[in-house]
């Protein structure tokens, strides 16, 4: 019914362009991340500055697939587009768990599908960087590889070692380790992104948050559980925003995970 297409990389600036339409905050080296690593879908009409509607599908080792850039523009709305991309994203991943983290907007067209709610968190905006504690963090070295990524599998329950090592070469500054947990971020359209941050306790994720901002000098957007309640009043008690809520949906089983520990997850784009 529609003319939904793989994308090619000179499709990544008018994709670009649609996140950017909605205010999202991904930049050109997210989708081309996506394309490289993963399958990303298009619907190109040549209209405006931007493609009319776009999905990205990610898979995170064998058994998770993470579908995001669900994106319509205004212009073509509720014609069945979102559904379309979620059809063909069914299609290509079936057997494995599929999961996406949903705005309310997305929820309403999820849901119907079949995702089922797991958990839910929101987008926090932190204006400054806090006193740091206690805890030793020092930058990450070639070395520390191994253990941040044992530690993000443990925590996420699936391996993404290019996305990480992704994030550690587009923001070498904030790729900081603690003992017990790591910190890594990327570069945004309008903010700086620190994500993903697995700690072994609050005051850990606490001190690897505040030395990562202190890096990048200037605020931040961060994605927070609802479930890390004790690091969101600390985060609220130093000036932090609650901006939106995303809620995590998945068909099919999550992988088995300790979730406390990921206190701050790579984004709703990547899980
Ligand atoms: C959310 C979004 C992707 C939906 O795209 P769309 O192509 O308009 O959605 P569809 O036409 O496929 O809608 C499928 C069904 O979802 C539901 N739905 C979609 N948008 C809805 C809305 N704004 N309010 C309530 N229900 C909605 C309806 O049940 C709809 O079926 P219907 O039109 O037959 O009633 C689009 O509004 C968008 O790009 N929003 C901004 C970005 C965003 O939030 N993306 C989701 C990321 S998780």
């Amino acid at each position: 019914m529609f003319d939904i297409r793989a994308a090619v990389p000179e499709d990544l600036p008018r994709a670009a362009a649609l996140s950017a339409a909605v205010g999202w905050n991904q930049v050109q080296a997210d989708w081309a991340f996506f394309q490289e690593h993963g399958q990303v879908r298009v619907l190109e009409d040549g209209a405006g500055d931007a493609l009319a509607a776009s999905a990205a599908l990610l898979p995170h080792g064998p058994d998770l697939a993470w579908i995001s850039m669900v994106l319509v523009r205004p212009d073509q709305r509720r014609r069945g587009l979102a559904r379309a991309l979620l059809r063909w994203a069914m299609d290509a991943r079936s057997g494995l768990t599929l999961a996406l983290d949903a705005t309310p907007a997305g929820r309403e067209v999820y849901g119907p599908i079949g995702f089922v709610p797991v958990s839910g968190f929101a987008r926090w905006l932190l204006p400054e960087a806090r006193t740091q504690g206690a805890v030793a963090v020092r930058p990450m070295q070639a070395t520390d590889w191994p253990d941040v990524l044992a530690q993000d599998l443990a925590a996420f329950g699936a391996p993404r070692a290019a996305l990480l090592q992704s994030f550690a070469r587009r923001l070498p500054q904030a790729a900081l380790v603690a003992p017990g947990g790591f910190v890594l971020a990327r570069d945004g359209l309008r903010t700086p992104q620190i994500g993903p941050l697995v700690a072994q306790d609050t005051p850990t994720a606490l001190a690897l948050l505040a030395a990562a901002q202190a890096a990048l000098a200037g605020p931040i957007v961060l994605d927070v559980p609802d479930e890390a309640m004790a690091f969101c009043a600390e985060l609220a008690a130093s000036g932090g925003v609650k901006q939106r809520p995303f809620t995590r949906m998945a068909i099919g089983a999550m992988p088995a995970a300790q979730t406390r520990n990921n206190f701050v997850l790579a984004g709703p784009e990547f899980g």
